[in-house]
């Protein structure tokens, strides 16, 4: 795409799909997020979300289409040039990292693009970035303590700081309020709400399978459905009750309140 406006795209993928066992997992998507947008993904357990992410983040390529992250194409690319420009946390990230790891040096580890070794040369200035991300997440009572010993949303909170340590231009976020309380869930959504609406944070997609976790800054929804896009665009058009109805194979009402949304099934009558 070279030198035209679509450099600006923060990802931007092409008939996009990722087959296995001769399955589509990722069934022909075409997508583009630009700078500035903050997205959500919706959809039901096994519809590609994960999947799709991991193609975003370069560390899935696809069986075919074409796939543009920060401006650089894949395969055309060294993914280890571009991997440090992508912020990602998720469950599959958690499990990667060192349960005996304080807090403060899984994220201080970020900045060296390692998930294990401890090195001692890190700089002041680094530290410094760590503490500062992870206060803004709330952990800094939590700097000396080992990330085994975390709870769930504790857990999630450092991933997240851990995610912005390489002040990334793409921040991905798998399920982030995923096993969390009413209470961590709000808090988390009170936090990355305040983060989609900085305007110098990164571009920003976060998967989720409950429209309550939609955190107000976030600007526009993909929602897939056995790997094939049923939505995507702007919140305000495209979170409907027919296309969360479609997405996730049952009629489904969605309402808003405020900047936040619900959804249930129909009630009986
Ligand atoms: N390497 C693989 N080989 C075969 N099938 C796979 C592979 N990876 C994922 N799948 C399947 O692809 C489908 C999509 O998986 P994916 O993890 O992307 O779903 P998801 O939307 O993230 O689901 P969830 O909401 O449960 O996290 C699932 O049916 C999964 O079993
Ligand atoms: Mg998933």
């Amino acid at each position: 795409m070279g030198d035209n406006a679509l450099m600006s795209d923060v990802l931007e993928l092409v008939d996009v799909s990722v087959v296995r066992d001769g399955r589509a997992l990722v069934d022909h998507v075409s997508w583009s997020v630009a700078e500035g947008q903050r997205w959500v993904i919706l959809g039901p357990n096994g519809a590609g979300k994960t999947t799709l992410l991991n193609v975003a983040s370069s560390y899935l390529f696809p069986t075919s289409g074409t796939v543009s992250v920060l401006g650089e194409k894949l395969g055309g690319v060294d993914v280890f040039d571009l991997r440090p420009r992508i912020g990602m946390a998720g469950a599959a990230m958690a499990e990667k990292m060192p349960r005996r790891q304080t807090v403060l040096e899984t994220v201080l580890t970020a900045a060296y693009g390692m998930t294990a070794t401890w090195n001692e040369g890190y700089e002041k200035v680094d530290e410094d970035r760590a503490r500062a991300f992870l206060d803004r997440l709330g952990m800094s009572d939590f700097l000396d303590r080992r990330f085994g010993t975390l709870s769930e949303g504790e857990r999630k909170r450092t991933l997240i700081a851990r995610a912005m340590m390489s002040d990334p231009e793409l921040l991905l976020l798998d399920e982030p309020a995923a096993g969390l309380d009413l209470g961590g869930r709000e808090d988390l959504v009170r936090r990355l709400g305040r983060l989609a609406r900085d305007p110098i944070a990164p571009a920003m997609i976060m998967v989720t399978h409950h429209v309550e976790e939609i955190a107000p800054g976030f600007t526009h929804v993909l929602m897939i459905r056995q790997g094939k896009v049923v939505a995507a665009g702007p919140i305000e058009t495209e979170l409907t009750s027919r296309n969360l109805s479609l997405c996730f194979g049952l009629p489904l009402v969605v309402e808003r309140r405020g900047d936040r949304f619900t959804a249930a099934g129909l009630p009986l009558s």
